[in-house]
């Protein structure tokens, strides 16, 4: 399942990251990539643990955790610190699957990507290509949303980034791992908790209200790694 999560950050919290991020030290994106997709990658990144990698990193995590939409979604056991990249002057990344476990640098601790997302932080409207193409079970989605909107999608497709032939395009990067890894059940999951938050919000106190939720939690259980 490929989902956007909209105004995850407002325009004024994008334009004040977007200063910082323009600020900063950028690196050949190289560094984080494995073997395969190193030969597709080419775009810049700001150094894992820079202080602005770390600092902005900190409010997109503190702003996941309160985003009932992504929670919903993802169901996030970890979430990976956000990467920074910058894509310009024809920059691409070729189509590749991303590694399926990340080390945090610098620390013992490894998440498992179930879902990848990328938060924009350039209005579509500052650059020319770079659409995010994902494929998926359910055919090729191409992804270039305004600034402050983010996409997740199973870290299992295959994707690319096309060539940025004007302007820039800045965005975040992470993975999350999920309590329920299966991309299958996690959308049975949400499609069930958007159901059941509906019937409940037209009938607070109707027995199926109840036991849809009941049903959800009951799935949740058997389905979720804690
Ligand atoms: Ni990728």
């Amino acid at each position: 399942m490929l989902i956007t999560i909209p105004d995850l950050l407002s325009p004024g919290q994008v334009q004040a990251i977007r200063s910082k991020l323009d600020a900063a030290e950028w690196i050949d994106g190289r560094v984080t990539a494995g073997y395969q997709s190193m030969l597709a990658k080419d775009n810049m990144q700001i150094p894992e643990g820079h202080p602005v990698a770390q600092q902005v990193g900190e409010l997109i995590l503190q702003t996941l955790g309160s985003n009932l939409l992504f929670i919903s979604a993802a169901l996030p056991a970890k979430v990976f610190p956000p990467l920074f990249n910058r894509y310009s002057g024809g920059q691409s990344f070729g189509t590749h699957v991303d590694n399926s476990i990340r080390h945090v640098k610098g620390t013992s601790h490894r998440v498992r990507s179930d879902l990848s997302a990328t938060l924009f932080f350039s209005a579509p409207e500052e650059y020319d290509g770079g659409e995010l193409v994902v494929e998926d079970t359910y055919g090729i989605h191409s992804v270039k949303l305004p600034a402050g909107h983010m996409v997740v999608y199973p870290s299992s497709s295959l994707h690319h980034v096309r060539p940025v032939t004007r302007g820039a395009r800045v965005s975040s990067f992470f993975w999350i791992q999920s309590m329920v890894r299966d991309d299958g059940e996690r959308t049975l999951l949400f499609d069930l908790d958007n159901v059941t938050q509906r019937i409940t919000a037209e009938e607070p106190s109707s027995p199926n209200a109840v036991r849809l939720t009941g049903l959800y939690h009951n799935l949740l259980r058997r389905w979720a790694e804690v």
